[in-house]
């Protein structure tokens, strides 16, 4: 089995978009009729959820007359974020097809077809023309690529010059052993957590001009907080959050996450580049 194969394994369990439903309609929500906001505590699974999406958008001067690729684009929350946000046109691509075909039933359900397109694809290799972007988004995916330099590459080509590149991912703030399972792998093999500096290397090396950093370890605590404090409520989860992702191994994959944390082995980082014009 590929690297790939075990990640697809790992994301797509089956059955996401019927527990997505039923938490739907324990919150009296009503498919076809949704807001964005009502699926944001689903749909934007990385450290800081929409808050973190925001803080990226706000990085990355989105036209309405853009074209904007998200790769790595999960079941499409920062996507459809961003089409509403900034009125431009989405492209999601990801290499889950159970994640595609959810992204495609909740941005119809929410009205936004027109605006949001998904396919599957690795982010290595993406089905898409030199030049076709204006600029491309990547949350919490990097953590499943070995190759950042092949990434960075791949992102290039199909950016136009001028395009920007916003990175939000989970990356290595110092030496330390992190336990799993996490949210994003279930094994070592598939976790690739790296350095700032590995990613600021790959991005220019691509081509990229480094344009601005933040570090999201305020959010990061703030965020593991809330969510260990949920668990220590013991009251269940809500009816849609985070955890609709991780089956049952979600308690482990978030306790391990925050241990690394807190312990700052981890944090979040973006990273804003661009392609010179
Ligand atoms: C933690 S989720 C983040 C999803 C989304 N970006 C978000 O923030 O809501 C990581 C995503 O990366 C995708 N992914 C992992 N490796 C990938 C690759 N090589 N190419 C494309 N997508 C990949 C997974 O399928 C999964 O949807």
């Amino acid at each position: 089995m590929s690297l790939d194969d075990v990640l697809v394994g790992h994301y797509g369990e089956g059955g996401l978009l019927a527990s997505i439903e039923a938490g739907l309609r324990a919150m009296g929500k009503t498919p076809g009729r949704l807001q964005i906001d009502d699926l944001a505590p689903v749909d934007e699974f990385h450290i800081g959820g929409r808050q973190a999406t925001t803080l990226l958008g706000q990085h990355l001067a989105v036209q309405p007359d853009m074209a904007l690729l998200d790769v790595g684009c999960g079941i499409g929350g920062p996507a459809r974020f961003f089409a509403t946000t900034f009125g431009c046109r989405v492209t999601g691509v990801d290499l889950t097809p159970e994640y595609i075909d959810v992204a495609r039933a909740l941005t119809e359900w929410t009205g936004l077809s027109a605006q949001a397109g998904f396919d599957v694809g690795s982010a290595l290799d993406m089905p898409f023309e030199d030049a076709s972007f204006d600029r491309a988004t990547l949350l919490h995916v990097g953590m499943n690529i070995e190759d950042k330099a092949g990434l960075a590459r791949e992102v290039f080509r199909v950016l136009r010059p001028g395009g920007r590149f916003g990175v939000y991912d989970v990356m290595r703030r110092q030496t330390g052993a992190i336990e799993y399972p996490v949210p994003w792998s279930s094994l070592p093999t598939t976790s690739f957590v790296d350095t700032p500096e590995t990613y600021r290397r790959a991005l220019t090396d691509a081509g990229f001009e480094l344009v601005e950093e933040h570090d999201r370890r305020d959010l990061a605590e703030q965020f593991v907080a809330a969510l260990l404090a949920r668990a220590a409520e013991g009251g269940g989860p809500p009816p849609l959050g985070l955890h609709v992702h991780m089956g049952k191994e979600a308690p482990r994959k978030i306790s391990n996450m925050a241990a690394a944390v807190r312990a700052g082995i981890i944090g979040p980082m973006e990273i804003v580049a661009a392609k010179p014009g």
